[in-house]
């Protein structure tokens, strides 16, 4: 099987639409005047595809792509080798791109507005800055926390999308096409219930697929099907929302060490054991869409829909918001 989980061409790419259908234009413009692409910024929460889009952008370009990270950008001499190593068109992807050091954040400016790249020369009392050429390149920027992106920053993108979470039919149209690719046999029934279950994201489809595989392939079942993956989710721990044990705990800290809040981040942080980017990155994102809490100036508080799930029967003397 040559086919890659990740999906290589845009016609492949499930879902968002409306980012495809302005990347594509963008793509046949760029490629038509023998340009070279603007410098993208993709956000939105984890496992949404950001990455996925990046690679796909290169390859419907033909141009290579090199990648790093935000926070291992560590010297302009990093910088400044991969800025001279690219050639015209080529893509340089930085993930995590708010976590960028700001003296690195100094020299890409100049380099993403004019290609040009100053760097001091010489030693001592011969120090001077010589400003080189580049290759026009193409910046893609990814990040999860778009608000912690400086403004210069960000205004040098002259594309910015943002990622959303993808709908249970989008999910199953993805769970059907990775079970092919890993050779997985089940209907369309499991894969919608899992789509159902992914919290909007297809890293969490590819993740639930694999496990209600693993529960399924012990019941030598030939083709997983919707009650496999119901009984699945049962073991998993995994509800009809897609809530697990963790997203549990969080509401339970919540209405009962805390009286429904309003809380702040760090005493729920330390109350779930968990750090606060993952409960700022991962919980509380899906918690949010799906109303069961609020982010208030004062504090998190629990919905009367997170109430009603745990059936939470709260002392009438004590007010909960
Ligand atoms: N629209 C999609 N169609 C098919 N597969 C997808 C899609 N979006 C994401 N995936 C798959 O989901 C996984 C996560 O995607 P990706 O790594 O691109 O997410 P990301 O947004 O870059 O996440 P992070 O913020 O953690 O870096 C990959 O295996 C990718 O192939
Ligand atoms: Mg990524």
């Amino acid at each position: 099987m040559n086919k890659s989980i990740r999906p290589k061409k845009l016609d492949d790419f499930i879902g968002q639409d409306s980012i495809k259908k302005s990347l594509r234009v963008f793509i046949a413009s760029t490629k038509g005047r023998g340009d070279t692409f603007d410098h993208t910024l993709f956000y939105g929460p984890p496992g949404l595809g950001k990455t996925t889009l990046a690679k796909i952008i290169s390859e419907e370009l033909n141009v290579s792509l090199k990648q790093t990270t935000g926070p291992s950008l560590e010297k302009v001499s990093d910088l400044a080798s991969i800025l001279i190593g690219l050639s015209k068109g080529d893509i340089f992807f930085i993930d995590e791109i708010h976590r960028l050091p700001k003296i690195i954040e100094e020299v890409l400016y100049s380099a993403m507005e004019d290609f040009k790249l100053p760097i001091l020369a010489g030693s001592k009392r011969s120090a001077h800055t010589i400003v080189l050429d580049l290759n026009p390149f193409t910046i893609i920027g990814a990040t999860t926390r778009f608000g912690l992106i400086s403004p210069p920053l960000r205004d040098r993108f002259g594309i910015v999308y943002h990622l959303e979470p993808y709908s249970a039919e989008e999910l199953k149209m993805i769970i059907l096409r990775d079970a092919e690719v890993f050779g997985i046999k089940i209907n369309e029934e499991a894969s919608y219930l899992i789509g159902e279950r992914a919290r909007g994201v297809p890293r969490i489809a590819i993740q639930l697929l694999k496990r209600v595989r693993d529960y399924s392939s012990i019941n030598g079942q030939e083709i997983i099907n919707g009650k496999d993956a119901l009984n699945s989710f049962e073991g998993l721990h995994i509800d009809q929302y897609g809530l697990n044990d963790l997203d549990r705990k969080y509401i339970r800290a919540l209405l009962e060490k805390f009286k429904g809040g309003p809380i702040g981040i760090e005493a729920i942080a330390n109350s779930v054991g968990e750090d606060r980017g993952t409960i700022e990155e991962i919980i509380e994102p899906y918690l949010l869409k799906i109303n069961l809490i609020l982010r208030t100036p004062k504090g998190r508080i629990v919905t009367k829909l997170a109430k009603k799930y745990f059936n939470f029967e709260i002392d009438s003397k004590e007010s909960l918001f």
